[in-house]
């Protein structure tokens, strides 16, 4: 990738610039939580956004996607909004980092990724935390911190995007570490980073291939219904919330508003379950945990769909330890925690039988825990 980018650097704009990149992240458990204020615990993965950068001394960005095969020039005041959505995604960063008293002049760039897009591994993050990470080290000496740059790529989002998303993808493509996953207090903003070795089990994701398109989705109703359900138990939001508040409040909630907040209450403890068991390698109670995550963001968050859970059906039927939606849902992957004796069985079975039942096979991708975003010289 570095030197196809390299090279069409050099036919664009001639010479080179400077390589940043951005991974996307997956998500063991704490779904639907981080704009809740609750808990999540992602982790980085190996795929990526890359981009070539160099100062041009005007005002205006000139920026090429290999992966698209298109360029796009913007200037940087809010008029000058591009109309193509992955553009957007990189305008917006700039426009967030000025209106933070940042300083962004105009770039070249060239960028392609190996994020799989609409998979729900978050190659928007990657996208905006590559740039932000940029912009951030070329025109700021590096002045905003690394939670800051998230918050640049969440307020893309929801100013230049349309997707009301809290703050977990933009986190973990920021803050990876290699090996590592990290549990983030979605309220306190306060995150540790956790060991991640799994003692003869592996982490798999199986892409459905239905494409989760977080724009228009309905994934800014189920925003709004926890914020209503938040505001009529008087909390700031259900990270205060508990299950008796909830049901004191029963007949004041839509039937839907309360199997929401259920969801969003219940998971808040699944994710201290999970990171406790983690530690203690007890991998039964970490695959239980995730099995109910499923079953909540199925039934009563609804965001599943009939092919994320046919898959999940089928890691049930092949004793997979653990399986569920990952992400925004509505599409996408599912995450499984597979013991090593079972993996080649699983995979086997699930491409299969989901080609038998769908008339194409699911794309396979083993977790491998990475770094966050950075020059590409540092690692
Ligand atoms: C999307 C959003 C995140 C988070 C997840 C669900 O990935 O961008 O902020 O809400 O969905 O956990």
């Amino acid at each position: 990738m570095k030197e196809k980018i390299q090279k069409a650097f050099a036919e664009k704009f001639g010479g080179e610039g400077i390589l940043f990149v951005s991974p996307g992240r997956f998500n063991l458990i704490g779904e639907h939580t981080d704009y809740n204020g609750g808990f999540v615990f992602p982790g980085a993965i190996d795929k990526l956004i890359m981009a070539d950068i160099r100062p041009n001394g005007t005002d205006k960005c000139h920026i090429f996607s290999i992966d698209i095969d298109e360029s796009v020039t913007f200037g940087l005041n809010e008029e000058d909004a591009p109309s193509q959505q992955w553009a957007r995604y990189i305008f917006g960063v700039c426009r967030e980092v000025i209106k933070r008293g940042g300083k962004v002049e105009g770039f070249d760039a060239v960028f392609a990724g190996n994020v799989p897009l609409g998979a729900g591994l978050s190659s928007s993050a990657a996208l905006e935390s590559c740039f932000a990470f940029a912009i951030n080290d070329l025109f700021n000496d590096n002045k905003f911190p690394k939670m800051e740059l998230a918050k640049i790529g969440q307020s893309t989002e929801h100013n230049y995007c349309g997707v009301n998303c809290g703050i977990m993808d933009q986190f973990a493509s920021v803050h990876g570490k290699k090996d590592h996953l990290m549990r983030l207090d979605c309220r306190s903003g306060e995150f540790e980073y956790f060991p991640f070795q799994l003692d003869g089990y592996r982490l798999v994701l199986v892409d459905s291939r239905v494409k989760h398109e977080l724009v228009d989705s309905p994934y800014n109703k189920r925003r709004e219904s926890c914020e209503r359900v938040a505001r009529t138990l008087g909390v700031e939001t259900l990270r205060d919330a508990d299950m008796d508040m909830l049901n004191a409040a029963k007949d004041q909630i839509s039937d839907e508003d309360y199997r929401r907040a259920k969801y969003v209450i219940e998971e808040k403890q699944r994710v201290l379950d999970v990171c406790e068991a983690l530690l203690r390698h007890d991998y039964d109670k970490v695959g239980d945990r995730m099995y109910r995550t499923h079953a909540g963001l199925s039934k009563d968050y609804e965001v599943s769909c009939e092919e994320l859970d046919f898959l999940n059906d089928i890691a049930r039927e092949c004793g997979v330890t653990g399986s569920r939606i990952m992400g925004g849902g509505f599409g996408g992957c599912t995450v499984n925690l597979v013991a090593d004796d079972k993996y080649d069985t699983f995979v086997a079975t699930v491409l299969s039988r989901f080609n038998e039942k769908y008339g194409h096979e699911p794309n396979i991708y083993p977790v491998i825990v990475s770094d966050g975003s950075r020059r590409y010289e540092d690692q």
